[in-house]
């Protein structure tokens, strides 16, 4: 049996990390497992977890790592993971790290790569404030970069598209604080692990798929 191949999609808000995970679930055959996701969807179930994490995610803050931790592994452990995950968002700090080595170690596993899409902040800033989500599968765009063929609509579902909270100026400013302060020192983390990959994610969509992929390969 071919060993479980756990990759983390790495990098700062609005990189595109949940664009291209889109991309390459057909390619990886994964799960994609997003902890930002993961708490939206407890957010809009109204669960206990959801309304906790409300309030940090307001804030442009992180969610305390044990609550952070519990959810991502209790995810982890179902069976669609057992060949492994995309992971989006998680780790975003070592404490993180370090618990998601330990249970994958527990395991017999480890993380196979952490793709480093790398984006400057003013670019990051213009992606976060034209990006429109779908309301029902998730998919994103942006009003020029990533257009819908009809404004508003979802091109798969025909779902509303919807702009997030914490996509406001004052509350992206403060994500990128929180990134560079408390997710950045993950960078040398992994790469003295030997097992981060830097990806240019300041170029088309289609080229940082290409460059991701190419990467997944290995060549
Ligand atoms: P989370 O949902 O993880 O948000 P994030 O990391 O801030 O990243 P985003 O989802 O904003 O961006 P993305 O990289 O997915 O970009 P996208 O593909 O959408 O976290 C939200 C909050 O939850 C956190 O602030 C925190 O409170 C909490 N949280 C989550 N995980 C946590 C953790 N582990 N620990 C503690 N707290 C946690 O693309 C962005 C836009 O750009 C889109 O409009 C897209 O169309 C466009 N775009 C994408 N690629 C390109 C390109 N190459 N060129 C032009 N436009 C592009
Ligand atoms: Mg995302």
């Amino acid at each position: 049996m071919p060993a479980a191949k756990y990759i983390i999609l790495f990098g700062p808000p609005a990189s595109g990390k949940g664009t291209q995970a889109a991309r390459l679930r057909e390619l990886l055959n994964l799960p994609h497992v997003a902890s930002g996701d993961l708490f939206r969807e407890n957010l809009q179930g109204e669960t206990k977890l959801g309304l906790e994490a409300k309030a940090y995610m307001d804030r442009g803050e992180l969610v305390p790592d044990d609550i952070t931790i519990a959810m991502v592994i209790d995810r982890l452990s179902r069976p669609d993971c057992a060949d492994g995950a995309l992971l989006d968002g998680f780790p975003r700090t070592i404490a993180q790290a370090v618990a998601l080595d330990q249970a994958l170690s527990a395991q017999g596993h480890r993380i196979s790569q952490v793709l480093y899409v790398a984006v400057p902040d003013n670019v990051l800033v213009e992606r976060v404030s034209g990006r429109r989500l779908c309301r029902t599968c998730g998919e994103a765009y942006h009003i020029l970069f990533n257009q819908p063929k009809v404004p508003g609509v979802c091109d798969h579902d025909g779902g509303e598209l919807y702009q997030r909270d914490d996509d406001q100026p004052e509350t992206v400013r403060k994500r990128l604080q929180v990134y560079w302060e408390q997710t950045s020192p993950l960078i040398d983390y992994y790469r003295g692990q030997g097992v981060l990959v830097d990806i240019d994610g300041n170029q088309s969509i289609d080229a940082v798929t290409m460059d991701l992929e190419k990467a997944i390969a290995g060549t």
